[in-house]
């Protein structure tokens, strides 16, 4: 069966870039599905890092063809300014990716409408949702909205000038109705867009058709998600999530190919939780430990450089995640972050109006309302950062980490120590973390 995917679990940056690209040696195709330059995958290899917004993080390896679906959207100036920078490093891009002409164009309005969102607030209780600023809410509801919407297919049409005019147009009576001070001027976007345009259309083309044959050729595709099940438009902490289905159930509907060419699941998690932006986040420490957390991750927003905010493992939402999502195996990354800690808290369950819980709420009121009960297990004082396998683990760590897998329903297959390449151990799933093989 030719489908795999790796799905983040949590709420965002749980180092899926880096899984995808070790994953990569063994493919053909990766494929970005959902999201767009709100996205910040990083990829580290020995004294070189790239961080990677819209294109997918399989581009490091030369034979694999890096494809953007549909369910993308996307910045034409962003993208070209990724390729640039990749290629000034010797990377080939345009002879490994596609891009689908059927992605959503996100225009300089939908920036400024993201801006403008996020700026007003409707009561001085509302929290905001802190979001990218990259358009990519504005632009989803433009396609969801149809009539004021732009696939990249249309950006060389005969139609595109007079589409761009009539759009600035309506866009520019609403905006300056709500205060925005934005002047867009459509011959400008036009010829911007237009010159992009040109230099991508080799690039662009029904990438739909390109993954069905792919499939029917048994050609190996890992479809490569952004964000994390928790920030999924659906089944997410809404309003606090992005626009799109971020979790595995975005993998269809994003790419074209139907679910049961996804052979197998793999959820990325952190061995605590972070989140970028506003919403609620049961197992928040703002104290020390987040602040030693978060200095130890080096925990700063990929995209935004925005301080993320820590907090402890948080077993009820990472069981929901991986149920949500389908997911067979688990690589649980940062294992390193969380030496030197102390005893180390998961969240086994919440607590609600008084009762244990183990279900994940669905209203964001509720999950403001809980209180995470806490199982305490020993933490580990020595560096791990150069260990191979998993007999260099300390004993307590392995204990986490089994634990982590009980918890969460499913068996580790990958952990990592360290942002490299090649810190990461590949467990065999035969072989109990504890106790005697
Ligand atoms: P993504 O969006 O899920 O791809 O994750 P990000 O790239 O936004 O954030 C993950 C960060 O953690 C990046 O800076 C990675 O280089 C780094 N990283 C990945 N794995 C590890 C690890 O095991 N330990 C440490 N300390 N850092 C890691
Ligand atoms: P990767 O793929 C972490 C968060 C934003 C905000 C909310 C909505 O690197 O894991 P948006 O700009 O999408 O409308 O913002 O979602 N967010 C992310 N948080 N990692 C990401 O991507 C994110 N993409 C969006 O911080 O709270
Ligand atoms: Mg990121």
């Amino acid at each position: 069966m030719p489908g795999q995917c790796i799905v983040g679990l949590q709420w965002g940056d749980e180092a899926k870039g880096k899984l995808v690209d070790i994953l990569t040696a063994d493919m053909e195709i990766v494929v970005r599905y959902q999201g767009g330059a709100n996205a910040g995958h990083t990829v580290v290899v020995g004294d070189q890092k790239y961080v990677l917004h819209l294109i997918p993080s399989g581009i490091l390896n030369s034979n694999v063809k890096n494809v953007i679906a549909p369910g993308v959207v996307i910045n034409p100036v962003t993208l070209i300014e990724e390729i640039e920078g990749l290629e000034s490093r010797g990377i080939d891009v345009s002879a490994q990716l596609l891009l689908s002409d059927r992605a959503h164009v996100v225009f300089p309005w939908h920036v400024a409408e993201d801006k403008l969102w996020e700026e007003s607030t409707m009561d001085e209780t509302d929290e905001n949702i802190g979001t990218t600023l990259r358009g990519i809410g504005p632009c989803y509801r433009d396609k969801v909205g149809r009539r004021y919407a732009i696939r990249l297919g249309d950006l060389l049409q005969d139609t595109f000038p007079q589409k761009v005019a009539s759009i600035c147009e309506f866009k520019s009576r609403l905006l300056a109705k709500t205060g925005s001070e934005i002047k867009l001027d459509p011959q400008e976007i036009c010829e911007q867009y237009s010159t992009i345009a040109e230099r991508l259309q080799p690039m662009v083309m029904n990438t739909t058709n390109f993954l069905l044959d792919a499939v029917d050729q048994d050609r190996r595709i890992l479809f490569e998600g952004a964000q994390g099940a928790l920030l999924d438009i659906d089944h997410g902490t809404f309003p606090f999530v992005t626009s799109s289905n971020s979790s595995g159930v975005g993998i269809a509907s994003g790419s074209g190919i139907p679910p049961r060419f996804v052979s197998k699941s793999i959820g990325v998690l952190k061995c605590y939780n972070s989140r970028v932006g506003g919403g609620p986040f049961p197992t928040e420490l703002e104290n020390d430990i987040g602040e030693l957390i978060r200095k130890r991750g080096n925990e700063y927003g990929s995209t935004t450089g925005r301080p993320r905010r820590c907090g402890w493992f948080d077993a009820v939402a990472a069981r929901y995640s991986a149920r949500l999502s389908g997911i067979d195996s688990l690589a649980l990354m940062m294992l390193d972050v969380l030496s030197t800690v102390g005893d180390i808290n998961i969240c086994t369950h919440y607590e609600l109006n008084g009762e244990k819980i183990d279900a994940f709420p669905s209203h964001v009121d509720d999950l403001r309302a809980v209180k995470p009960i806490y199982e305490t297990v020993p933490g580990w004082e020595q560096e791990i950062t150069s260990a191979k396998s998993q007999d260099d683990l300390p004993p307590q760590a392995l204990a986490f980490i089994d634990r982590i897998s009980q918890l969460v329903g499913c068996p580790i297959e990958f952990l990592s120590v360290g942002p490299d390449r090649a810190q990461t151990i590949h467990c065999d799933l035969q072989r109990p973390l504890v106790g005697k093989a």
